[in-house]
């Protein structure tokens, strides 16, 4: 693969990721109130598009791309035990996803009672805190594992 056909520099993309993962964590702060409003599934589908696209497309790119490239290759007892907990993590978090999507609404289902609302706000924020912690984690071990062995995701390599 050629720089030109869609190779993403794994740090750069890793990176910029995880900022997005803060940003969405602070935005969640202050958002209980946006379940409590008529508006609820145009404010919604940020919130869903936004945990599918870490959740799905993040956690695909590193187990197909980053984690496989470190194991094949750079596969010391200590990467071996910190992706098998990344591994985990990811396992953790995509049942959490499930069950917030299950209980996300759908249009026409009418409006959310107030229980369903807080119970929907509280798996959000709990998954949003977790992929804080797990991001963070990895920008402490993994990134420089990357760092260090990023001659192994060069297109070519
Ligand atoms: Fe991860
Ligand atoms: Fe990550």
């Amino acid at each position: 693969m050629t720089k030109g056909d869609g190779w993403v520099d794994p740090l750069k993309r890793m990176v910029e990721d995880h900022a997005a993962v803060s940003e969405h964590a602070e935005m969640m702060a202050g958002a209980e109130e946006i379940m409590h409003d008529i508006d609820i599934w145009r404010k919604l589908t940020p919130l869903k598009e936004f945990l599918r696209y870490c959740i799905v497309e993040h956690f695909e790119y590193e187990e197909k791309t980053v984690f496989e490239t470190l194991l094949s290759r750079a596969g010391t007892p200590e990467c071996v035990k910190l992706i098998r907990k990344l591994e985990e993590e990811h396992e953790e978090m995509t049942e959490g996803f499930k069950r917030v999507m299950e209980m996300m609404p759908r249009e026409g289902d009418g409006g959310m009672g107030r229980m369903t609302e807080l119970r929907l706000y509280g798996a959000a924020r709990k998954l949003i805190d977790e992929l804080l912690e797990h991001a963070s984690l990895e920008d402490k071990e993994l990134l420089p594992l990357i760092r260090s062995n990023l001659a192994l995701f060069s297109p070519g390599a």
